[in-house]
C-alpha cells in the first residue's frame, strides 16, 4: 500500500486564488497590501526563498519590495530601514531573510520589527501568542503544516506528535501549535539519544533537521503521518527532503512530497499573515469615531488589539468632553472628587499644552489618561503622562496597554526621550508596560495626588 499525498501544491494554489480576492478588495479600499523583504549577503539557499516570496506576492496581488544589503552591513543600518518601514503606510509585513551574518545579533533585528508587521511570526510578542494560545501571526511553516492536516481532516487532538528538530522557526513552534491543538508532543533534536525509540511511537512524525535520509522506514510505524519539513539541495542539483521518501511511503498513511509539499505552504502562509496584517490596519483606519471626529488622532495601532475591540485614541479638546473624562477619574477613583478637578485641566490644557487621551468603548469614556510634554535641562524633552485610569484595569489589562501603546507613540512622535510616569503608575505597578519600550522611564513622586 502506498500513502495518500498531501499535495501542498495544489493547496497552495487553491489558498492563493483566494488570497488575491482578499487582496483586491484591500486594493478596492486605497492600496495593494505591501510586503517588505530583507535579504542581506549572498546565500545561494536565501535568495531562491526570496524570490520564491516575491513570486508569490505577484500572484496573490501583493506589492512586494526586496531591500538587499551586502553581508558587511551594519546592524545600525538595518535597524534604520526597520524603522523606517514600520512607520510607512505602504507595508503591512515585514520579513528579514535568514540566516543573517555573524556580527548581525538576529534578536535585535527581529525585535526592532513593529508586532503588527511581523508576517513571519518571529517578534517575542507573537511567540507569546503561541505559548499562551491567540497569536495573531502564526510561523509559516508550522502554519502551513497545521493547514495541511487540517485540509486532509487529519486529527491531531489525542494524538502522538513527534517532532525531530527544535528550531525557533519550525520545531518550537509547531509544537505549541499542535499541543494548543490537544497533541502529545515530543520534540527530538540533535542531542537525542535513540532517535528511532521516539519517531516509532509517533502517530504524526514532522521532521525538520535538515539531514537527508535521516528518517527511514524502519523508524516509522504502520499508517504513521509523515510531514517532511526538510529542503535539502543534493550534489546532481535535485531537491530532497530528511526521509527516505521512497520507502516510507509503503508505510505511511499520510505523506509530503519534497518538493511540492511543505515548501509552498510556508510561502502562501507568508502571504496569507501579510494580508491579514493589511486588513487589520484597514479595520483600525475604518474605525468610526463620529462625535469627537474633529480631536480624532487616528493612528496605525499594533493590529492585535483590534481583538480587544479597542476604539481609536481620542483627544479630549473641549470643555465637554474634559468634562466627561473628569466623570471617569470621578467614578473610577471616588477620592478624585475635587470641584475645581475640571477647571484646573482646563486651565492648564491652556497653558501647558496639557492634554487628555482617552478611549472611547461602545460610547462611554472607559479610560483616560493626562499627559503634557515637559522640557528639562537635565532631562531634555519628556513626555509627562499623569494619572491613567481604566475601570477594567485588574481584569483586562487591554485598556491600558491599548492607550499606553499610544502614549508611546505620541511620545515617539513628538521626538521625547522620556517618559516621566507619576505615583499613581508607580502604585499599579505600570513600569512592565513600558519594559523594552525604548524610553528612559523616570518615575516621580509626589506627595499630593490631584
Ligand atoms: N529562513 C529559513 N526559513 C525562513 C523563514 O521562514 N523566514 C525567514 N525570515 N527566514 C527564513
Amino acid at each position: 500500500m502506498s500513502a495518500r499525498m498531501l499535495d501542498g501544491r495544489t493547496l497552495s494554489k487553491e489558498i492563493r486564488a483566494s488570497l488575491f480576492e482578499r487582496s483586491l478588495r484591500i486594493k478596492n479600499n486605497g492600496r495593494a497590501p505591501g510586503l517588505a523583504v530583507i535579504l542581506v549577503g549572498n546565500d545561494p539557499a536565501s535568495k531562491v526563498y526570496v524570490r520564491n516570496k516575491s513570486k508569490a506576492c505577484d500572484e496573490c496581488g501583493v506589492m512586494s519590495k526586496v531591500f538587499l544589503f551586502p553581508k558587511t552591513v551594519s546592524e545600525h543600518e538595518l535597524v534604520e530601514l526597520i524603522e523606517e518601514l514600520n512607520a510607512s503606510n505602504e507595508i503591512d509585513g515585514i520579513l528579514v531573510q535568514l540566516p543573517l551574518p555573524e556580527h548581525v545579533n538576529m534578536r535585535n533585528i527581529i525585535g526592532c520589527i513593529s508586532a503588527s508587521k511581523d508576517v513571519d511570526g518571529f517578534h517575542l510578542y507573537n511567540v507569546g501568542g503561541l505559548v499562551v494560545g491567540g497569536t495573531i501571526f502564526p510561523p509559516c511553516t508550522p502554519y502551513g503544516v497545521q493547514l495541511l492536516l487540517e485540509t486532509a481532516k487529519i486529527e491531531v487532538s489525542g494524538k502522538n506528535v513527534v517532532i525531530v528538530g527544535a528550531s525557533n522557526i519550525v520545531g518550537k513552534p509547531m509544537a505549541l501549535m499542535l499541543l494548543q491543538k490537544g497533541a502529545t508532543v515530543s520534540i527530538c533534536h540533535i542531542k537525542t539519544n535513540d532517535l528511532s525509540l521516539y519517531t516509532r511511537l509517533a502517530d504524526i512524525l514532522i521532521v525538520a533537521a535538515g539531514k537527508p535520509g535521516l528518517i527511514t522506514a524502519d523508524m516509522v510505524k504502520n499508517d504513521v503521518v509523515v510531514i517532511d519539513v526538510g529542503i535539502n539541495r543534493m550534489p546532481d542539483g535535485s531537491i530532497t527532503g530528511d526521509v527516505d521518501f521512497d520507502n516510507v511511503k509503503h508505510k505511511a498513511s499520510w505523506i509530503t512530497p519534497v518538493p511540492g509539499g511543505v515548501g509552498p505552504m510556508t510561502v502562501t502562509m507568508l502571504i496569507e499573515n501579510t494580508i491579514k496584517a493589511a486588513e487589520l490596519r484597514m479595520s483600525i483606519n475604518n474605525l468610526e469615531v463620529t462625535k469627537w471626529s474633529n480631536k480624532i488622532r487616528c493612528k496605525d495601532y499594533p493590529n492585535y488589539l483590534v481583538k480587544f475591540d479597542m476604539p481609536t485614541v481620542i483627544i479630549a479638546g473641549t470643555e465637554n468632553e474634559v468634562k466627561e473624562c473628569y466623570e471617569v477619574y470621578r467614578q473610577l477613583r471616588p477620592a478624585l472628587t475635587r470641584k475645581s478637578f475640571t477647571e484646573q485641566i482646563l486651565r492648564q490644557m491652556k497653558s501647558d499644552n496639557y492634554k487628555i487621551a482617552c478611549i472611547k468603548k461602545d460610547g462611554k469614556v472607559v479610560a483616560c489618561a493626562g499627559f503634557r510634554i515637559l522640557e528639562t535641562l537635565s532631562w531634555g524633552k519628556a513626555l509627562y503622562i499623569d494619572d491613567l485610569i481604566t475601570d477594567e484595569m485588574s481584569r483586562n489589562r487591554g485598556h491600558a496597554s491599548h492607550l499606553i501603546t499610544w502614549l508611546q507613540e505620541e511620545a515617539k512622535r513628538l521626538s521625547c526621550k522620556q517618559l516621566h510616569l507619576d505615583s499613581g503608575f508607580a502604585r499599579i505597578n505600570a513600569h512592565r508596560f513600558y519594559q523594552n519600550s525604548g524610553f528612559h522611564i523616570r518615575s516621580l513622586h509626589f506627595s499630593k495626588e490631584l
